[in-house]
């Protein structure tokens, strides 16, 4: 089976993980770093992409990154002349995305602007800077990065990016990032059969996740705000959703998969009766807050089996997996 190599851009701390995805799927990692792998993926990831990526992109050029200085750039366009294949054609329009890392002495719409230029001899195409206006809602994307060693070009095979999750049709406040919520999943190892409580589900994205990665399990979502479950139901018919308090489960469940309130939005204080009032299940896969962390590491009925330390729109929460 061909392969094509594949930009995919992940959560900061999730890399490995969604690593670990790739590679059950049959895909080969070729390189990993902060916040993306570059992956020589079989045509199967454009119908079933990874759960853990944020974002996906067929690579049409990588290489050498040119360096912090304005002047450097024009070797990038020579480059990008010289290499650069289009993986999808295209002749609707297009824009075009950067990001780098470091301090350089351009910015991102010169880098933008220069890739759409070579893409638009190539292809033929409109390019739309984002220097003046917002791009038409009908295009193309394309994604530029530049981390350090290599710049990477690659165009969006999906009409949207990954993170955005067809099934989520409301949300609140607090409501998780989808592709944290697969990796938790993920982590849970989940099997048929078993019974799987979150008992603060909020829009239920956790569960909703969980049962797209393991449909053979059973879920059941609670949470004590009639406007949580009204908008779990609507994401989620096929899930049970429960009015009730996270201190007294109405079932015994297998695991536990949760997204506790951070205390930023929503508080909550001790988490410690909650982690006693789960004592049937056999696994504790949650996310919580740098302070919270201690709080279920150093339980005394659970053994700590994993932690994530994530970066997540300025957060910095930790996935926490605790073991009977
Ligand atoms: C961080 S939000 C969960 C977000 C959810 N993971 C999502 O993606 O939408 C926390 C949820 O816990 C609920 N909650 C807070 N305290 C609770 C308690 N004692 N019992 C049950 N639910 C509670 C809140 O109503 C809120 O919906």
């Amino acid at each position: 089976m061909p392969f094509t190599r594949v930009l995919v851009r992940t959560v900061t701390g999730l890399e490995h993980l969604a690593a670990a995805e790739l590679t059950s799927a049959g895909h080969r990692v070729l390189d990993l770093s902060k916040r993306q792998l570059v992956v020589d993926a079989t045509q199967v990831i454009l119908s079933e992409p990874p759960k853990l990526a944020d974002d996906l992109f067929l690579i049409g050029a990588s290489v050498d990154d040119p360096g912090r200085t304005k002047d450097a750039l024009k070797a990038l366009t020579r480059q990008l002349r010289r290499q650069l294949v289009v993986p999808l054609p295209h002749d609707e329009p297009f824009a075009v995305s950067a990001s780098y890392v470091g301090k350089r002495t351009y910015n991102r719409y010169d880098v933008e602007d220069l890739v759409g230029a070579v893409i638009a001899e190539r292809t033929g195409a409109r390019y739309h800077s984002r220097r003046t206006s917002t791009p038409p809602e009908h295009r193309t994307d394309w994604r530029v990065v530049l981390d350090g060693d290599s710049v990477h070009v690659g165009v969006r095979p999906f009409p949207a990016p990954l993170h955005r999750r067809n099934w989520r049709q409301h949300t609140v406040p607090g409501s998780l990032h989808p592709p944290v919520a697969a990796a938790m999943a993920q982590l849970a190892g989940l099997e048929p059969g078993q019974v799987v409580l979150d008992p603060f589900c909020g829009a239920g994205t956790i569960l909703i996740e969980a049962q797209r990665l393991e449909p053979g399990a059973e879920y059941v979502g609670a949470d004590h705000a009639e406007a949580s479950l009204r908008a779990a139901e609507r994401n989620a018919a096929s899930i049970q959703w429960q009015l009730g308090d996270a201190q007294s489960p109405q079932i015994a469940a297998d695991r536990i998969l949760t997204n506790p309130p951070w205390d930023v939005r929503l508080t909550i204080g001790n988490l410690t009766p909650y982690l006693n009032s789960w004592h049937h299940a056999d696994s504790v896969v949650a996310i919580v807050n740098q302070h919270q962390v201690a709080t279920l590491t150093g339980h005394p009925a659970w053994n700590t089996g994993s932690v994530h330390n994530l970066s997540l729109a300025g957060l910095h929460p930790t996935i926490v997996v605790l073991r009977r």
